[in-house]
């Protein structure tokens, strides 16, 4: 259940700081840098279980036995199957190129959908739910393949999730090394308490909105590069700078101009993201492994020299690499392109969007905070021959209709 309680200072504070939610899937504290899922560290859980393991802790609050994890892989792998409908929505977005989160976006409003041969289901919000989270891989290596002008490959049910999500992209089954690389990453972003898109979902479903609806409004929060949307470019950061004597001019001239450094500060973490541990640990494996250690130690030094530049630009900001520094450059790692690193994301995230859809659902209030008016009040009415040009200070979209 959800209280959106918020007390006169925090009404106050935009962006919504302040704000309480009440959950039992994941609680972060920002201070001591702690993520905690369904009573997991976050370092344990990501280490330890499969994604499949992590979902059905999440959706069900205790971890599976061996019979239950069995059991979930092949409910799952039942549903990896598109619709027709699904692959052609997909087949004419990328005729015009649509971008990767778009596509997405637009081929998890067709969830709802079942295959012709497939019959309707007794419990829609467990098909639902199964659905968002065993499709979002095929959909998003179906849409990458034929972007570039391939044949999608239909998902291998002898392959779990993670092994499956990248065998879709290539054809080629990955190696240990890549699975278990992706696996962590998956499980480190499977849920984060109240962050945008899963606020987005939770606000959807309290309307008494669906289960699709709510996941196909939470990957439009989360496309944005305040959100899920830093990862490429925080990657994109590290491959220009090159070298650690161009690290420091580079990220100084940066914040000269006033610009952010993407993968850097947290709403709630004041010290390092605790995932950022977890996932430079996996980083350094993958890099390792694929003999290229060079960008990983480029990637720590230019972490070490931004955050003293972060603390002399913005003093008392607390700013720290945030879990999106490493996820570029682990997903880099595994071999993604950076154009799937959001989606990656999208990809790790539904299961903790369905949870906390859900949670909202078994004990709901309608989402809805209040607001503070700041604009005048008892303006006069002015005829439409009286009006002069005016000034479009105030205007959300000025020259709208000039
Ligand atoms: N680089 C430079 N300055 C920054 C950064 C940054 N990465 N992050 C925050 N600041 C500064 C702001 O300019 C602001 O300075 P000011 O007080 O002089 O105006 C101050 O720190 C506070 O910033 P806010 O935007 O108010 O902080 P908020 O808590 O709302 O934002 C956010 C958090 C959006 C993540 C922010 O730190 C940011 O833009 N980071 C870069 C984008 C990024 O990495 N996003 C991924 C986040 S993790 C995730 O979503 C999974």
């Amino acid at each position: 259940m959800i209280d959106m309680s918020t007390d006169s200072s925090s009404a106050q504070r935009p962006g919504l700081a302040g704000a309480t939610a009440y959950t039992s899937l994941s609680h972060v504290d920002g201070q001591a840098g702690e993520l905690v899922i369904r009573g997991f560290a976050v370092e344990e859980l990501a280490t330890k279980a499969s994604y499949e393991e992590a979902a059905y802790l999440l959706w069900n609050d205790r971890l599976p036995d061996a019979a239950q994890l069995a059991g979930f892989k092949r409910s799952l792998v039942s549903e990896r199957r598109l619709p027709a409908a699904t692959l052609a929505l997909l087949q004419a977005a990328a005729r015009q190129s649509v971008a990767p989160m778009d596509a997405l976006r637009m081929a998890a409003g067709t969830l709802i959908l079942r295959n012709e041969d497939e019959p309707a289901s007794a419990n829609t919000a467990q098909r639902d739910a199964l659905s968002v989270v065993a499709r979002f891989p095929v959909i998003v290596a179906a849409y990458w393949r034929l972007l570039n002008g391939l044949e999608p490959i239909a998902p291998r049910a002898d392959l779990d999730h993670a092994a499956n999500t990248l065998y879709m992209l290539t054809g080629q089954e990955p190696s240990g090394a890549r699975v278990r690389a992706l696996e962590t990453y998956l499980v480190a972003l499977i849920d984060h308490a109240l962050n945008a898109s899963t606020f987005t979902a939770r606000t959807i479903i309290s309307t008494q909105s669906d289960l699709i609806s709510a996941v196909t409004g939470a990957v439009g929060a989360l496309k944005g590069p305040l959100h899920g949307g830093a990862p490429g470019p925080a990657l994109q950061t590290v491959l220009d700078i090159g070298s650690i004597a161009n690290a420091e001019p580079y990220l100084r001239s940066k914040l000269e101009r006033g610009e952010r450094l993407m993968g850097f500060g947290h709403r709630d973490y004041k010290v390092r993201d605790p995932r950022t541990y977890v996932l430079s640990f996996a980083a350094r494996q993958i890099y390792e492994a694929e003999g290229r250690l060079d960008i990983y130690q480029l990637a720590i030094e230019v972490e070490h020299i931004a955050v003293r530049l972060l603390a002399q630009y913005k003093p008392g900001r607390a700013l720290y690499a945030n879990v999106e520094y490493y996820a570029g450059l682990l997903l880099h790692g595994v071999g993604l392109p950076a154009d799937l690193f959001t989606p990656t994301f999208a990809i790790a995230r539904t299961a903790g969007w369905v949870a906390h859809s859900l949670e909202q659902q078994a004990a709901n209030r309608l989402m809805q905070p209040q607001s503070i008016y700041t604009g005048p009040l008892n303006r006069a009415w002015i005829p439409l021959h009286a009006r002069i040009a005016p000034s479009s200070a105030g205007a959300i979209l000025p020259h709208l209709g000039e």
